[in-house]
């Protein structure tokens, strides 16, 4: 495993529309680890794959990053979402900004795991907030596009 250096805003990779992953493949799996590594290492909550410079739709998530418990997401699919939140986001490619975005209270989201086995996650508050900004990445979003407020909080999770 390894650290891969993360892509800040102004990298045009970062708008770009990441590609479904049809198989695991070693390097794949590779990817996945070095996302898990580079995420802790730089105390994120979460990291999309297009923020180590790569276009596939894979998602690593751990809002408990002290319990070194990471979600693994592949080709998410959002089926529901509903409710409203406003949260609190930062985010490990877009430095020194903070601030408060809409996103839907609770979504239910289908992937697959690392074993490309198919998964659904329901998930709400913090975990739901932060699988909608993932996927954003996904597809070349970034939370400062969405914002509706900056609020120059340095406390806030990143991801
Ligand atoms: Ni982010």
């Amino acid at each position: 495993m390894a650290t891969r250096t993360v892509r800040i805003i102004g990298d045009e990779l970062l708008r770009k529309q990441s590609r479904e992953v049809e198989e695991i493949t070693p390097r794949i799996s590779e990817l996945i680890d070095d996302m898990i590594e580079t995420m802790y290492a730089e105390d994120g909550v979460g990291l999309a794959a297009p923020q180590v410079g790569v276009l596939r739709r894979i998602i690593v998530i751990d809002i408990h990053p002290k319990q070194k418990d990471p979600m693994v997401i592949i080709n998410p699919e959002v089926v529901l979402q509903e409710g409203e939140q406003i949260t609190s986001e930062g985010c490990l490619s877009v430095p020194e900004i903070s601030g408060k975005c809409k996103r839907p209270e609770h979504v239910i989201v289908k992937a697959k795991d690392r074993d490309f086995k198919d998964i659904t996650i329901d998930a709400e508050g913090l975990l739901a907030k932060c699988i909608m900004h993932e996927i954003d990445h996904l597809n070349g979003v970034l939370f400062v596009d969405i914002m509706i407020e900056n609020d120059d909080d340095d406390s806030v999770e990143k991801d």
